[in-house]
């Protein structure tokens, strides 16, 4: 049995409304935990014993307080309101969380101060002064390096350009320089802890600056934003800082005796703006706790509109109004495929791009699976009255495994890389197979020569149907919606129990036999008219 998998997005500031970024970092996440529960044997939706997938909100920021001042909220008002939005998006896309997790309630806020008294306790936090470049918009300070090489100039945000603010105070320190060699020799020992490799290659050449300690504390005032959050333990004119606080929520919602062995996570899944948070100063105090680390860290690219990056100020953000207009037109499988395998994984950006979603899908969709599962159950209608008929197994499988030998094997390969594109364009190659031996066979034109060639016929179509099968499988943690359709339809929804491996081989025990009744099915994917305007 694979050991227990724990996967987690970034808890969301509440304070944003949700859109794209958030959106597609939680789709990861949810198709990475569904291709999990298909390893082990459950149902892809989940829940699942062994599959722990979480995602959250983050909400203890000062801008919390002030936005929700000017909305004539409480900060915890304003915090449920907005939390709310971030389940209701999340709803929408169907995604397969186990647990949402919030900063505010009381079951993280105990954990983090039992962390925090932890971490003082081990002698790894002192109260020193602190002055530094702040980013008011990140609620984070810079270092002076950072502060000053800011692609949008020497003392801005590197986020969003927004001027850095000199600030001094008193603060708890947690001795992060004191990890520094350990966190080195990890990285340096785990190719796979940080990646995609041009991110880890980043943060090993930042590491080489050395690591200073960094607060974790900031002080009261009469600020009331400055009285929200997590007072540190013993010492109530401070609360902690709001990233140690969001960090602590992977341990909190999991560090109970019935969740505990989901510890450690087998990758945090986030963007690059905060891969710092995650492969440094997280993993500095996951050891000062004495807690195994992360599998790891997985920080991919960003989806950016007309080649410019999303941001307030421009007011370009792909909204969640917008995923919905296109989900309504073209289904919301559609849409989790084209954020899927159009989306920034790697270490480029991503443009949204509407003749693209159209091209993808046509693609992929519609003249993909969508058309050949149509085709292949009215040829099994036409020739065999919607029974698959008896065939040559051996002569089936060859077509197969001209190409497709250990793919089970293969696509859990890559979802171990978190290569979730190849794990879904796995599916596609299967189709693509199929449509293949259909083209240059002709089933269509032998069949005009029945019974005769009936033997020829039932093989390409055995072989068409029993890839087909397999190839739902292996789109469905994407296609959630549509994958089950074919599974109704064909009478072959994967059983309980039955692995990925299992579901894979070919003509195995999860195949579909001679008998077995195809329905034709309702089209899964009308096909797209390029020309049309994108959907309001
Ligand atoms: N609250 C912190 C995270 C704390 S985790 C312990 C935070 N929140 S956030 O709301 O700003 O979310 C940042 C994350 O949202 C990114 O890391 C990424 O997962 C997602 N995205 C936001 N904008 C994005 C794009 N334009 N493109 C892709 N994903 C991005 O930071």
């Amino acid at each position: 049995m694979p050991s227990p998998c724990y996967i987690t997005t970034p808890i969301y500031y509440v304070n944003d409304r949700p859109h794209i970024g958030h959106c597609y970092t939680t789709l990861l996440a949810d198709v990475a935990a569904r291709f999990e529960r298909l390893r082990r044997g459950e149902p892809p939706q989940g829940p699942a014993p062994g599959v722990f997938m979480l995602t959250g909100t983050d909400e203890h920021a000062d801008k919390v307080v002030t936005t929700g001042a000017a909305h004539g909220c409480t900060p915890l008002e304003w915090s449920d309101r907005n939390a709310a939005e971030f389940q209701r998006a999340f709803a929408f896309m169907n995604f397969s969380q186990d647990d949402f997790i919030r900063t505010t309630q009381e079951r993280h806020k105990s954990k983090v101060l039992e962390y925090v008294a932890e971490l003082q306790r081990r002698g790894d936090v002192y109260l020193g002064d602190y002055s530094g470049w702040y980013d008011e918009s990140q609620d984070e300070y810079l270092t002076e390096t950072v502060a000053k090489e800011s692609p949008h100039g020497p003392f801005t945000s590197p986020v969003t350009g927004r001027p850095l603010v000199r600030r001094s105070e008193k603060n708890y320190f947690f001795r992060l320089s004191a990890y520094e060699g350990r966190l080195r020799a990890h990285i340096e020992g785990h190719p796979g802890f940080i990646l995609p490799e041009a991110r880890r290659n980043e943060v090993l050449g930042r590491l080489r600056q050395g690591l200073q300690d960094v607060p974790i504390s900031r002080a009261i005032t009469d600020d009331p934003a400055s009285q929200w959050g997590i007072r540190m333990p013993s010492d109530p004119g401070h609360r902690i800082y709001v990233w140690i606080d969001a960090l602590f929520n992977y341990l909190s919602a999991i560090d109970s005796s019935a969740r505990g062995a989901f510890w450690p996570p087998r990758v945090h899944v986030m963007a690059k703006d905060i891969l710092w948070f995650h492969a440094v100063i997280w993993p500095c105090m996951l050891m000062a706790l004495g807690r195994d680390l992360p599998g790891c860290v997985y920080a991919h690219s960003y989806w950016v509109r007309e080649g410019k990056k999303m941001s307030k100020s421009l007011g370009n953000f792909v909204t969640l109004e917008v995923l919905q207009a296109y989900a309504a037109r073209y289904s919301l499988d559609a849409l989790r495929w084209y954020l899927l395998t159009q989306g920034p994984l790697g270490a480029t950006d991503a443009d949204f791009s509407h003749a693209k979603f159209v091209d993808v899908y046509n693609a992929d969709l519609a003249n993909g699976i969508g058309n050949s599962a149509s085709r292949v159950a009215n040829m099994i209608d036409k020739y065999f009255g919607g029974v698959l008929p008896e065939c040559n197994p051996a002569g089936a499988k060859a077509r197969f495994d001209a190409r497709h030998a250990d793919l089970a094997g293969r696509v859990l390969g890559a979802l171990d890389r978190f290569d979730l594109a190849a794990c879904a364009q796995a599916g596609i190659s299967l189709v693509s197979r199929v449509d293949e031996v259909i083209s240059e066979e002709r089933p269509f034109t032998l069949a005009k020569d029945m019974p005769a060639n009936g033997a020829r016929v039932a093989e390409i179509l055995c072989f068409a149907a029993e890839s087909l099968r397999i190839a739902s499988v292996l789109l469905a943690p994407a296609l959630t919606s549509r994958m089950e359709q074919v599974w109704r339809s064909w009478g072959c929804a994967p059983g309980r129990g039955q692995t990925l491996e299992v579901l894979c081989a070919f003509g195995g025990p999860a195949g579909l036999r001679p008998g077995a009744r195809l329905a034709k099915g309702e089209a899964l994917f009308m096909r797209a008219d390029p020309a049309e305007a994108p959907p309001a």
